[in-house]
């Protein structure tokens, strides 16, 4: 089906379904997405349909209304006519739509048999706390807010809340799952070509709901599976004096209670792994650019960039502060 016209996109955009074309369920890259974007194109069609001959039909049957050679009794039979065939019509599309929706949805809630990527995301807020599932421990991987995927392969998606209730949504790629605390759910994705998505997620959970996004990479089968290695081996220790120093303020602080750092002494739990901060596009899920500065500001002040944060700030003196900051650059 052809892409929607632009000013279709732009008033969707205002309603908030559109923010960009990394997040937006009108440029699908998968399956789930471009079934569900077929449904949307369906029913629109339909509604639209019905509308034009609903007011269509409004001057014929007001001409008809005023015929005076009728009696009361015919256009009663006449009326009761019309309104059971609007009710039968309206029942008929609205069963036919319903059950092509339960079908389509069903045809895609399943992967291959054997051998599948499993990602394991839990919700935290607010952040996503990520585990490449794996049989062999050591192969596991660990890491927080971002996910890579190889194109052309189904991954399923392991779903729990470790606090409120969280939804994940990946619009370019399928529609909402909600993660709900005590209960797991699963998801199947699929993407078609290489690019990199912005999921979301879509159930308020907090003060920093908005800011809880989840930066989704495709890429080709051997640049996933070399990713996938990089994240597993611990990142080389740093030449530079100053970030050697940084591991050190990092271990003896506070930081190394909450968050881990493969390589290092730190083993904390609390917070996102940061074993490959480094590497990643995002800060603080998805609110800024990964970039020395936003990382500065971040760690220096976490509540001025999301504020209700669990990130304490930080009381270090600056040279520390720089230190640290080149440390955690070089977890590459
Ligand atoms: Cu998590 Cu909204």
């Amino acid at each position: 089906m052809r892409r929607l016209p632009r000013w279709i996109v732009l008033a969707l955009a205002t309603t908030g379904c559109v923010a960009s074309r990394e997040q937006s369920a009108l440029d699908p890259t998968g399956p789930h997405a471009r079934s569900i974007l077929t449904e949307f194109h369906v029913m629109l069609l339909v509604a639209v349909a019905v509308y034009v001959i609903v007011i269509g039909a409004i001057p014929f049957v007001a001409r008809r209304a005023k015929d005076a050679n009728e009696d009361v009794a015919t256009r009663e039979q006449r009326a009761r006519r019309v309104v059971t065939g609007c009710i039968i019509a309206s029942a008929v599309i609205l069963v036919s739509l319903i059950t092509w929706d339960i079908i389509q949805a069903r045809g895609l809630e399943h992967g291959p048999d054997q051998a599948p990527i499993v990602i394991s995301l839990t919700g935290r807020q607010w952040w996503w706390e990520v585990e490449y599932v794996d049989s062999v421990a050591n192969r596991r991987v660990r890491l927080a807010n971002e996910i890579h995927v190889p194109v052309g392969r189904d991954v399923r998606i392991d779903l729990q809340s470790r606090d409120v209730i969280h939804s994940l949504w990946i619009p370019n790629l399928r529609g909402k799952k909600d993660l709900i605390p005590g209960r797991s759910a699963m998801i199947w994705i699929r993407a078609e070509q290489p690019g990199r998505f912005r999921a979301q997620c879509a159930e308020f959970c907090g003060l920093e709901h908005a800011k809880m996004a989840l930066p989704v990479v495709a890429e080709p089968e051997p640049a996933f599976a070399a990713w996938l290695d990089r994240q597993r081996a611990v990142a080389a220790a740093p030449e530079d004096a100053s970030a050697l120093q940084g591991r050190e303020v990092f271990e003896a602080g506070t930081c190394a209670a909450c968050h881990t750092v493969m390589g290092s002494s730190a083993a904390g739990r609390v917070g996102p792994d940061l074993s490959h901060v480094g590497s990643r596009l995002t800060l603080a899920a998805g609110t800024l650019a990964n970039t020395r500065e936003n990382l500065l500001r971040w760690i220096a002040d976490p509540q001025q960039v999301k504020p209700g944060a669990q990130m304490p700030p930080s009381a270090l003196p600056s040279n520390e502060l720089m230190a640290l900051v080149a440390w955690l650059e070089s977890r590459k």
